[in-house]
């Protein structure tokens, strides 16, 4: 099974950007202990990344096609996209979100999440540790092994 390891912007600059919210780990960082943590639980890994919403939303219908589950971090469009919950809404398997940091440790502006109201299950401030989380999460919905 497949599952889609969706990142939102200005994630390609993990580990660089504002390193005592985010940690020193970069984004291919995470990809590899995704890749690991999939292989170890029978799940074949898409990771993706990009800083322009359609791209994302063409992702999220993609996975429709292809995907058994979607981890996703919205980072900012998190906050602000409707297009993406909309997205998320046509896809059919379970979501898990990620956060990095813990949003409601921080400015208000982050404390509502459009893609929750879609999510089967939110993980915030748990650090780069959360995807892996979050892949052991979907891997126990879609029933991978
Ligand atoms: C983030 C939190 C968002 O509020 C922020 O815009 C990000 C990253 C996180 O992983 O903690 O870019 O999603």
């Amino acid at each position: 099974k497949t599952v889609y390891v969706i990142n939102g912007p200005n994630l390609n600059l993990l580990g660089k950007r504002q390193p005592e919210i985010y940690g020193s780990e970069t984004l291919a960082d995470v990809e590899a202990a995704c890749r690991q943590a999939g292989a170890a639980a029978g799940v074949e890994i898409r990771f993706h990344q990009s800083n322009a919403e359609h791209e994302i939303i063409g992702w999220i219908h993609q996975a429709r096609e292809d995907a058994a589950g979607i981890i996703m971090n919205p980072a900012a469009f998190t906050h602000t996209s409707v297009a993406i919950l909309d997205a998320l809404n046509a896809f059919d398997g379970p979501v898990i979100e990620v956060h990095i940091s813990n949003v409601h440790k921080r400015e208000t502006f982050r404390h509502h999440s459009y893609v929750s109201l879609r999510a089967d299950g939110v993980i915030a401030g748990c650090g780069t540790q959360g995807y892996l989380l979050a892949l052991q999460r979907v891997a126990a919905l879609i029933g991978a092994d």
